[in-house]
């Protein structure tokens, strides 16, 4: 693939014998202003190591470019600005970006870097019973662009859907289940159901406590295989799963592993014989915790004081199985930031118990959800289902198309595409870390920067290309303005914003990149006729330029789990 940002890295080598190519390219930048160029070198990242002011680094490389054969082929001018090094590159450069885009459509902005290396990525993971609300939605459709991400780099993905199969609220559910309601009910209420005698539980046992003690009793008749609760449980789970699959299909999530947390019910106890061997485990109060004050956390509590395991010994027993079972070279947990303390504790534990890989698990963080301000909790019944979610997205967006386009075909298609894509991107559209506040008129503003703007640009263009029906011609590319020129350096630097977004696991690169790809386009189309451009290598170049501008779209948009259709 062409690159000129490569291609300078390169050059610069020749000159800095102490840093690699690779690393000099990651060094270069995009400057926001194009009177800065197409590429910028901040200096001040190499003085230390040639022990120089940054003006005079800059003012030496461009010295020693201007002298090597070849570079004024690509780059046109160099010029050294206040400790900066900036790159403007010769439009026949532009041209090749093009040619590549071009030639390579569904690949363009891929990398190979993970050829031969797996990774596991743990996400949505929602609790069985409980309902697939909107926060899950959070670690849904950040995991599986992360795990989109790391698919375009080459590497194998494991999805793995950790479920909330196990712990003490399936004792709370089954009592709930046995008091309050009946087989036919939550044949017909499926989930719903279940929610509704999960918050009911909470509520009793405020007033009446024993309730409490009925459902530890229900859990550790269910541990010990029971065979009414386990069947309910099982019961329960498939119900739940049947449910899921629903949103999952809207989203495109895809998980190669479904073992939830029960899976490791037979798997704690060499967990809990390791710590011991190791004299990691202490006793407190009847329970076994793993000391952490020495890194400055409370333990990690391993057995309660009734013998029974939680999360965290579950989860330190799937580290291992799944450093077993797929050799990774990382394992990613999808979670909100409210667990981070947990994902640092039992990081360290698996640290201490002597793995060294402990180094490759990685916890990535998100900000909570709220709804026009108010927060989210399954106890209180302060929930909204995701999937009501999608459905009103998807009735509004109907309602849209239905005042504006009303003979569109495949209407419901597309407002599923739309509405659906509307509230992915919303979610992703700021760093991962920052809370959502998930207001409609904001998520449904197509006019603003959303993904239904980002998709019908995309169809924008699809259209052109389908009224040219043209073949473009790759070797009769030529750039004769700014517009032109301008849109081509943002398509460049969409390998780039794929790697950048994977290496910080932060999909929100990608979207609000893909913002300034529409940005660009606009300003292009606005100014630079493409079917009604006179000279016919004007005409095949603009041709290029947006069926190179749908692809880069295309791809983008299905990183971040949104569908492209092609009439809006
Ligand atoms: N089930 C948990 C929840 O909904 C998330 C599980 C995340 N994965 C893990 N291995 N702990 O909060």
């Amino acid at each position: 693939m062409y690159n000129y940002k490569l291609i300078a890295a390169e050059y610069l080598a020749k000159k800095i014998d102490a840093v690699p190519a690779n690393e000099l390219s990651e060094m270069l930048e995009f400057p926001p202003d194009k009177k800065m160029g197409d590429l910028a070198l901040p200096c001040f990242k190499l003085s230390r190591i040639m022990k120089k002011a940054p003006p005079m680094i800059a003012d030496e490389l461009k010295a020693f470019l201007d002298n090597e054969e070849g570079f004024s082929d690509v780059f046109k001018n160099i010029e050294s600005v206040s400790g900066y090094l900036n790159f403007f590159v010769d439009e026949k450069t532009y041209c090749e970006t093009l040619k590549d885009i071009v030639s390579s459509p569904e690949t363009y902005g891929s990398n190979t870097d993970g050829k031969g290396k797996n990774i596991v990525i743990d996400y949505s993971s929602p609790n069985i019973a409980k309902p697939f609300h909107i926060g899950h939605l959070r670690s849904t459709v950040i995991g599986q662009s992360i795990k989109n991400l790391h698919k375009f780099s080459g590497y194998e993905c494991v999805g793995v859907n950790h479920l909330g199969d196990w712990g003490t609220q399936f004792g709370k559910l089954i009592v709930a289940y046995k008091k309050w309601s009946s087989k036919q009910e939550v044949e017909e209420r499926g989930i719903k159901a279940l929610t509704d005698i999960y918050v009911r539980f909470h509520k009793e046992a405020e007033a009446c406590p024993e309730l409490e003690d009925e459902a530890r009793a229900a859990f550790s008749k269910l541990e010990q295989h029971d065979e009414e609760y386990y069947a309910l449980w099982k019961w329960f789970i498939e119900i739940s799963i049947a449910e899921f699959k629903k949103t999952y299909d809207l989203i495109g999530a895809q998980f190669e592993s479904w073992l939830g947390e029960s899976f490791y019910f037979d798997k704690t106890d060499s967990v809990v014989s390791t710590l011991r061997d190791k004299n990691l485990l202490t006793l407190d109060e009847g329970a076994h915790i793993v000391k952490l004050d020495d890194y400055g956390m409370n333990p990690c509590l391993i057995l309660k004081s009734d013998g029974s395991t939680i999360y965290a010994t579950r989860d330190i027993a799937a580290a291992i199985y799944r450093k077993n079972t797929y050799d990774f070279e990382k394992c990613i947990y999808v979670t909100s930031a409210g667990q981070s303390l947990h994902f640092a504790q039992f990081f360290k534990v698996i640290e201490l118990m002597g793995y060294d890989w402990a180094k490759e698990l990685v916890h990535v963080p998100f900000g909570t959800v709220s709804i026009a301000g108010a927060k989210l909790s399954t106890r209180e019944g302060n929930i909204v289902l995701l999937e009501d979610i999608f459905n009103e997205a998807i009735t509004k967006t109907l309602e849209i198309i239905d005042e504006k386009n009303p003979n569109l075909e495949n209407k419901e298609d597309v407002a599923k595409a739309v509405g659906v894509g509307a509230v992915i991107f919303h979610d992703l559209s700021n760093n991962r870390i920052k809370d959502v506040n998930f207001i409609w008129d904001e998520v449904l503003n197509f006019e603003g920067n959303t993904g239904p703007y980002v998709q019908y640009t995309y169809a924008r263009c699809a259209g052109i290309t389908d009224k040219a029906n043209h073949t473009v011609d790759i070797n009769n590319l030529k750039l004769t303005n700014e517009f032109e020129c301008d849109l081509i350096r943002t398509l460049h630097e969409f390998p780039a914003k794929v790697v950048q977004a994977r290496d910080d696991l932060e999909p929100s690169v990608i979207s609000r990149y893909l913002l300034d790809v529409c940005q660009s386009f606009n300003r292009f189309y606005h100014d630079c006729p493409v079917l009604k451009a006179e000279d016919e290598t004007v005409k095949n170049t603009r041709i290029a330029l947006v069926a190179a501008t749908a692809s880069v779209l295309k791809n983008g948009l299905s990183l971040i789990c949104l569908k492209t259709p092609k009439n809006i």
